[in-house]
């Protein structure tokens, strides 16, 4: 096969081996890290919103509740409290002023100081999560330093207890919680993308790789086998892939090697017909002189030697032009079949020793076919019959024998070549009229049945092998044309009635 054959056969093919001169900018790996952490980082943020509300909720609730037990220990002293011991309550609260609300009176139980207005107002009693974030974020964003007035449940049946509190230390405790947050998450981002990569890269990646470099390779050099995928077995879908594109290779494969072998056999025919038809033109012009002898044997033996030469010469003329596989459209014209067969018969007789040939079609049995293309069907047919008769014997108690018949079926002919040998064996059975996948016998083509079913079908025709199907055959195979008998669909050919 030459260069442009094999680029013609594997063209498609080898545009796969392109696609690897891509760069890959970022791998699968990169890509997947980076969303890994996204992903982890919009979590925590989403988990970090109410949490830092919370905190700061809590930090105040801290405070109310060291002011509640202070206002309970300053409504039970009846008398003034100490200087010291007021500052030191103020101290361990947190708070510049601790107030309560009873009724309608507003008392201030400590203050550290004058009393000053406070910057913001806050209840701790039932606020909603939003107004629980705005202020924690309120709080966060703060520039100036601030105080705070925050309101909670009071003691003893009081209506509300009030403590009046700096911002800042607050808000630097929601930082530094902040940024642990922030920490925290990185860690886990991190941990997390870690160990999902490793997962994938193994899970995933790997294979993937795997398939992708079977798929260039293989598309780089189709006819070698050696990147054929090997199949992992895994069960879930990158392993489906795997014998799938297994099986997909395979078959490219074989078909491959089937064209090549075909387009290789090709060229190989056109030589040998182009120098056979040399030799077979030189063998004509001596087999015409052999026609003017005075020899009985001669004379009788010279006109079909002629006409043999004269077929194979124009054979192999017809192969040259009509190019390798491709048969010519069929001449048709009307044939006597039963010297059609008995002509293949002839020509069949050196190599049929103790083969008994039974030419049972009518003499009155016309069809509408190729002369020359049907010759070759009925030669290859019969000719198997007796290779097969001849390599395997007859069936036991039987004298070998080749029989050929045939019937009008309808608007076709039908035709069978029967024998009473072994039958096909069953390997050679599948794909039996495609080429090089018949044959089952050494030192054989396989090509015999393909060339046969190329010709019936050009003639708009059938054949299949049908022993086995309680037909009336000689217990060997039984090969069944069926050919149309019109020369077109709507014109009848005018034959005579044919005996069945
Ligand atoms: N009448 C038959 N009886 C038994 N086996 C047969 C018969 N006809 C065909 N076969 C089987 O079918 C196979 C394919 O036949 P085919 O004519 O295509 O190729 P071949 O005879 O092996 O080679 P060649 O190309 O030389 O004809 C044969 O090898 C043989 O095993
Ligand atoms: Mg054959």
């Amino acid at each position: 096969m030459n260069k442009e054959e094999a680029a013609e056969l594997s063209g498609p093919l080898s545009r796969l081996g392109q696609a690897p001169g891509r760069k890959v900018r970022f791998g699968l790996a990169s890509r997947l890290l980076a969303l890994v952490v996204l992903f982890v980082m919009l979590t925590e943020i989403a988990v970090y919103i109410p949490s830092i509300a919370n905190f700061r909720n809590n930090w105040l609730q801290d405070r109310l509740s060291a002011a509640f037990t202070a206002a309970l220990v300053f409504e039970a002293t009846p008398s003034a409290v100490p200087a010291e011991l007021n500052s030191a309550i103020l101290d361990s609260v947190g708070a510049r002023s601790i107030a309560i609300k009873n009724h309608d009176a507003r008392l201030v139980l400590a203050a550290a100081g004058s009393p000053q207005p406070p910057d913001v107002h806050y209840d701790t009693r039932n606020p909603t999560l939003f107004e629980q974030i705005a202020a924690a974020f309120d709080t966060l964003m703060a520039r100036q330093a601030r105080s705070i007035a925050v309101v909670g449940h009071a003691p003893l049946g009081g209506e509300y207890l009030e403590i009046l509190i700096d911002e800042a230390p607050m808000r630097d405790a929601m930082w530094s919680y902040s940024l642990n947050v922030l920490l925290l998450s990185l860690t886990i981002s991190c941990i997390v993308a870690f160990l999902a990569v490793v997962a994938i890269n193994i899970m995933v990646l790997r294979p993937v790789r795997h398939l992708t470099t079977s798929i260039t390779q293989f598309g780089r050099n189709p006819e070698a086998s050696e990147w054929v995928i090997e199949p992992s077995g895994r069960s879930h879908e990158i392993g489906v892939a795997e014998d799938a594109l297994a099986v997909m290779q395979r078959d490219l494969l074989r078909e491959l090697n089937r064209k090549k072998r075909l387009a290789a056999l090709g060229l190989a025919v056109a030589k040998i017909n182009h120098d056979m038809r040399n030799m077979l033109s030189s063998a004509q012009l001596l087999s015409d002189r052999l026609v003017e002898t005075s020899d009985p044997i001669g004379q009788r033996i010279a006109p079909k030697l002629v006409a043999t030469l004269d077929r194979a010469i124009s054979f192999c003329q017809s192969t040259l032009v009509y190019g390798r596989a491709v048969e010519r459209q069929p001449k048709r014209q009307k044939l006597s079949l039963h010297s059609l067969v008995d002509d293949v018969a002839e020509t069949l007789s050196p190599f049929t020793p103790g083969v008994v040939i039974d030419n049972a079609v009518a003499h009155d049995f016309f069809i509408y076919a190729d002369q020359e293309q049907l010759f070759r069907v009925l030669l290859n047919l019969m000719r198997n019959a007796v290779d097969a008769l001849t390599n395997a014997g007859p069936q036991p108690g039987t004298q070998p024998l080749v029989r050929l018949r045939a019937r009008k079926d309808g608007t076709n002919s039908v035709i069978e070549v029967c024998d009473n040998g072994p039958g096909v064996p069953p390997p050679a059975r599948a794909n039996l009229f495609q080429p090089f996948s018949g044959s089952s016998r050494p030192g054989s083509t396989g090509l015999g049945l393909s060339i046969v079913a190329d010709i019936v079908h050009g003639h708009g025709g059938t054949i299949k092998l049908v022993t086995g199907e309680g037909e009336r055959g000689l217990g060997g195979a039984t090969f069944r044309i069926t050919l149309p008998r019109r020369r077109a669909k709507t014109q009848v050919l005018d034959l005579p009635e044919e005996a069945a």
